[in-house]
């Protein structure tokens, strides 16, 4: 990896002094003849006549809704900023969830603010880092110059494509330093925002505008439906792509799993939209197993929950069972298709109108029938349930909001979420799961090590649901075909 070069300039003169300037250069400093050289014989770029992106109106109507919300409010919503992964490396970046859905923008050190225009309305500006200046040198003395991190968009190139006026970021913590009136910002991004933001904000107000902000996702517009069926279609061929290499990942580990799914992710997609979970054998029975290190052997299963994240920023979340050898054992597949029944009962109570809860006790109910069947828990069945004696095995709820997040609208109120009523576009996963850890002294050894969850995406329509993943198979006898097909 290069090094920037090390300006002569004392600090204080140095363009773009806010921004990260990297030190530790081994190259001389720059004279006043090379300065001037790098001045001139540029080619203008500006790009003219560009195209809104494709979700400009649903962002424009979504910045209403919050508009209307909070009448008098000015209200600032940052994308986040680059955070050092170690020394002068950052982790890759990627924009606050709720400035993405209000924007359609991704850009590392955004901000949306709504200013209270008169009246119950808001005037929307985007703050976004403009061009690089090359009179000063920026763009190529500076660590966010677009000689070293790429080009950026114009202010004026940004309008044209997000249907917000843009403004300069660097002027906006003095800007609202200087505001007068109410102001509710959304935390945890951007902190030279939020410390500008400091003697203005109450963490009770903010925290308002955070959970409206999750709420107001949980019903999918028409444009965030097609991108998490796209998130959808390119996980499923991430999970024939794993299929087809596990030999190789019987040669290796688990990482040839995740490796081989997140290059799916990287060429179709933005990125994985959570840590892929790449658990073979007993590993299927550690929840977020995300290290991944571990070995992948014939005759065990492969629990993969991954989900691929669209470029704009909506995942998936799918997990398939699946046996390393094509075949499933008796007690493996005994275990399985028990998941797939408390799996089809929780699909089956997906609907508008239904209780948010309803697939989860749909899910669970069946799980502790099998439970009680097999002589693992003493009946009835109502009185496990009651006592909730299945958890030992079933662990985890049954499912979850997806979107933007994979545990989406994670901040809504319970009385919105987890007591609240279905109604179409919403989305979320049905994932029952079975798991009999290694060292469970309370089953029969054969059950031990076995971990099987099954996990779909599903979008609540008008009179029933739909199943984003049915691309890949579920029941046992299919997954056991389509495994055979894909290994030739
Ligand atoms: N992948 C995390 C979950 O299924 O919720
Ligand atoms: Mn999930
Ligand atoms: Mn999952």
């Amino acid at each position: 990896m290069a090094d920037e070069l090390t300006p002569e300039t004392p600090e204080e003169e140095q363009p773009q002094k806010k921004h990260k300037q990297r030190k530790n250069g081994l190259y001389p400093g720059v004279s006043d003849e090379l300065a001037e050289n790098m001045r001139t014989g540029w080619a203008d770029t500006e790009l003219h006549g560009l195209e809104p992106i494709a979700q400009a109106a649903h962002t424009a109507a979504r910045r209403a809704a919050l508009s209307a919300r909070f009448p008098g409010d000015r209200l600032v919503v940052p994308a986040g900023r680059l955070k050092t992964r170690s020394n002068d490396t950052e982790y890759p970046f990627r924009a606050s969830t709720e400035y993405a859905y209000l924007t359609g923008d991704q850009s590392e050190n955004g901000v949306l603010v709504l200013e209270p225009s008169g009246g119950t309305g808001h005037t929307a500006t985007i703050y976004l880092l403009p061009r690089s200046d090359r009179e000063n040198g920026e763009f190529w003395l500076s660590g966010q110059g677009e000689l070293w991190v790429g080009r950026r968009h114009s202010l004026a190139e940004a309008e044209q494509l997000l249907g917000i006026p843009a403004s300069d970021v660097r002027k906006l913590a003095d800007e609202l330093a200087e505001a007068e009136g109410p102001v509710r910002g959304v935390r945890g991004h951007d902190p030279v925002i939020e410390a500008a933001l400091t003697d203005k904000v109450t963490k009770e107000r903010d925290e308002e505008l955070r959970v409206y902000l999750s709420e107001a996702r949980a019903v999918k517009d028409e444009f965030e439906i097609g991108e998490l069926q796209k998130a959808v279609d390119s996980t499923v061929r991430g999970f024939e792509d794993v299929v087809k290499v596990l030999d190789k990942a019987e040669a290796t580990s688990e990482r040839y799993i995740e490796g081989t799914f997140f290059l799916r992710a990287r060429v179709e997609g933005n990125d994985v939209g959570y840590g892929s979970i790449c658990a073979a054998g007993p590993h299927a029975c550690t929840l977020h197993w995300v290290r991944n290190d571990g070995d992948v052997r014939s005759g065990d299963l492969l629990l993969l929950d991954a989900g691929v994240e669209t470029h704009s920023l909506y995942t998936a979340d799918v997990t398939r069972t699946l046996p390393i050898n094509g075949t499933y054992t008796d007690i493996q597949r005994k275990i399985y298709d028990a998941v797939y029944e408390s799996q089809e009962a929780g699909i089956a109570a997906v609907k508008p109108g239904a209780k948010f809860r309803d697939f989860h006790d749909a899910s669970q109910h069946v799980l502790a029938e099998k439970l009680v069947e097999w002589g693992l828990l003493e009946g009835p069945v109502e009185r496990v349930l009651e006592l909730g004696l299945q958890r030992r095995w079933t662990l985890h709820g049954t499912g979850h909001m997806l979107g933007m997040d994979v545990h989406d609208c994670a901040a809504a109120r319970t009385e919105a979420y987890v007591d609240g009523t279905l109604e179409p576009g919403v989305c979320l996963t049905v994932e029952p799961g079975l798991y009999f850890q290694a060292d469970d002294l309370t089953v029969p050894e054969e059950y031990r090590g076995i971990g099987v969850r099954i996990e779909d995406d599903i979008l609540v329509t008008e009179d029933g649901n739909r199943n984003l993943s049915d691309g890949l198979p579920r029941a046992s006898a299919d997954v056991e075909a389509w495994m055979a097909r894909l290994k030739g």
